[in-house]
């Protein structure tokens, strides 16, 4: 099953009603205990209806791709694309495989071309747009879809994992170990709940904080880059490479808009929330800030505790 698995365009996912194992394509939809599989497009669908917070509310698309990357400088801006992201992708993950983009919103061009992509996510809309790009897209949660095992080189996400609580990172981290291939990798680049001395006063106000950092996003699975990282190795997967990325109390764009609920109570951030949002909406400013974040994150942020960082960039292996 696993070579023949493999072999096909995209990998083949479990009956909901039988718990055989389907190869799908948009002339096949049907298992041969009788469930009819529901094509949208290059989408099946798996759910019953539309999810009240994430349908059609995250559009983001990436538009950066090879041809980009192949011209002058192209490297250079891949590093700073996305948190280093899709440059840690490029390098762990060997080009033509089989890609699971969990999360995937609308897409990214670079990780179309890279591989054979299936993009997984909760939201119809945004999911039609990403299928234009990948090989096909899967509608469903991913606690409950089931795809054959050893389906996938490498599964990757993108500020997805900080919207997993516990016990649904722990479900899927035993998923992960069996759709992905031996020496498969996972590249998550994530947020994850910081200790620097911004945040430590952030939290001083705990329904705003809620307000602020949790909810705005659904962001429920926020936990410290250690425990995130313990949690990899408790699953048994190896940690390859990690980067834990703004952790002086400098934080990024996100943040900043983020902060408009304190507006309410503090004029001073209300005044940074203002500041962050017009540096985001320039071009320019925009790309100086980032960048000068990255380059702090590349040398001094490095000596700051681990707990303090915001954002975590992992390469993880299935063991072999
Ligand atoms: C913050 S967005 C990130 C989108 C994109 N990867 C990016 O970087 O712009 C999180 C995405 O995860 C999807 N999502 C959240 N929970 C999910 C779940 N249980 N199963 C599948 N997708 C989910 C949401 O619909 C949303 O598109
Ligand atoms: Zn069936």
């Amino acid at each position: 099953m696993a070579d023949l698995n493999n072999a096909a365009e995209v990998p083949a996912v479990q009956c909901p009603c039988c718990a055989s194992y389907v190869e799908l394509d948009p002339e096949r939809a049907q298992c041969s205990c009788g469930f009819e599989f529901r094509w949208r497009g290059r989408v099946i669908d798996l759910e019953t209806g539309p999810d009240s917070f994430y349908e059609g509310r995250y559009a983001n698309e990436v538009y950066f791709d090879k041809r980009r990357l192949e011209r002058p400088g192209g490297r250079l801006l891949l590093h700073f694309l996305v948190y280093g992201y899709y440059e840690a992708i490029l390098r762990s993950v060997p080009a033509g495989g089989r890609i699971l983009d969990i999360g995937c919103a609308g897409g990214s061009k670079l990780l179309a071309e890279w591989g054979r992509v299936t993009g997984l996510d909760l939201s119809l809309p945004t999911l039609e747009t990403a299928a234009s790009k990948y090989a096909w897209g899967v509608r469903a949660n991913a606690c409950r879809v089931e795809f054959a095992p050893a389906s996938f080189l490498a599964i990757v996400s993108c500020f997805f994992w900080e919207h997993m609580r516990p016990p649904d990172k722990d479900l899927l981290l035993e998923k992960f170990s069996r759709w992905l291939r031996p020496g498969g990798k996972v590249v998550f680049l994530f947020d994850v709940a910081s200790a620097n001395p911004f945040f430590t006063w952030t939290r001083k106000d705990p329904d705003l904080f809620r307000e602020a950092f949790i909810e705005h996003d659904g962001h429920y699975g926020l936990e410290p880059a250690s425990a995130a990282l313990r949690r990899f190795a408790e699953h048994g997967f190896s940690v390859c490479r990690w980067h834990a990325m703004i952790r002086s109390p400098v934080q990024d764009l996100p943040v900043l808009g983020w902060l408009e609920p304190y507006g309410r109570k503090h004029r001073w951030a209300q005044a940074v929330s203002r500041a962050g949002k017009w540096i985001s909406n320039h071009r320019i400013p925009n790309r100086l800030y980032t960048g000068s974040l990255q380059l702090f994150d590349d040398t001094l942020g490095r000596l700051l505790p681990l707990d303090w960082s915001r954002i975590l960039l992992v390469v993880l292996e299935k063991p072999a």
